[in-house]
């Protein structure tokens, strides 16, 4: 089961799922002592972390408890334009002082593989052996129905032993570094955020696939125990049969 959050523009949606980051992340302090998050990469989340920058949450959020971690990264250096990492880091790191100890940056400018055997490692350290189960995993959604750097038709889609593995993209004969499905399903949430009416269609075969439809990547995102939430504006969800706003 998924819960709809439905609101008509992109800043309200990046209101709403930042205020909802804040409220689980004190529910995770007030239960564990700490709250453990991948971001997303891609542009959408960018206004999500510059609202957590700014007020109420800057100065209310106990951010010395928070671990910031990474659904996926592109395989350039901290510093490039591109980097997911870059992009948290302007939007939300160098405003609030999340200790950089918990700071888990995908090191993106390392051999792919090398790498993602690293993440895996420090996942492990932090979270414990097994399935880390982290508290939050947000997401955002391509149009062909990527999440993560999941793509439709790749062996890291079918991964269901490793948490982190390194990809090349098809399209764009990249690299990136991507949590795999049974890591990301293994979390107590999940959030997507799709603020585009270009991202419709996806989120239609993600959340209501019709029979003999391929499944989307996003749509094979489905947490084992944890919660299921789409944040979207009604745009991006016009393709729904069932929108509860
Ligand atoms: C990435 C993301 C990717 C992204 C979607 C949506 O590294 O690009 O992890 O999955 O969330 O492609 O991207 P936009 O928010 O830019 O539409």
């Amino acid at each position: 089961m998924c819960k709809l959050h439905v609101v008509a523009t992109p800043e309200k949606n990046a209101r709403a799922l930042a205020g909802f980051i804040a409220r689980w992340a004190g529910q995770a302090i007030a239960d564990r002592g700490r709250f453990t998050i991948a971001l997303s990469g891609g542009s959408t989340p960018r206004r999500v972390y510059e609202i957590l920058a700014g007020p109420p949450y800057a100065s209310q959020a106990r951010w010395d408890r928070w671990h910031v971690f990474w659904g996926d990264e592109r395989c350039v250096p901290p510093e490039d334009p591109s980097s997911n990492y870059r992009l948290a880091k302007e939007a939300l790191l160098d405003s609030v002082p999340v200790p950089p100890s918990q700071v888990h940056r995908m090191r993106g400018e390392e051999p792919p593989e090398e790498a993602a055997e690293r993440y895996e490692a420090e996942l492990a350290g932090v979270l414990g052996d097994g399935t880390p189960e982290l508290d939050l995993v947000l997401l955002g959604i391509g149009d062909d129905g990527h999440t993560a750097s999941l793509f439709p038709g790749s062996a890291a889609l079918e991964e269901r032993r490793r948490h982190v593995v390194a990809t090349r993209t098809r399209h764009l004969g990249t690299y990136r570094l991507t949590f795999t499905l049974p890591l990301i399903n293994a979390a107590r949430a999940v959030a997507f955020l799709a603020s585009d009416g270009s991202k419709a269609e996806a989120v239609r075969k993600s959340i209501e696939p019709r029979a003999g439809e391929t499944a989307a990547p996003a749509g094979l995102v489905k947490p084992a125990s944890g919660a299921l939430h789409w944040f979207l504006t009604t745009d991006a969800a016009q393709q729904l049969s069932r929108v509860t706003a």
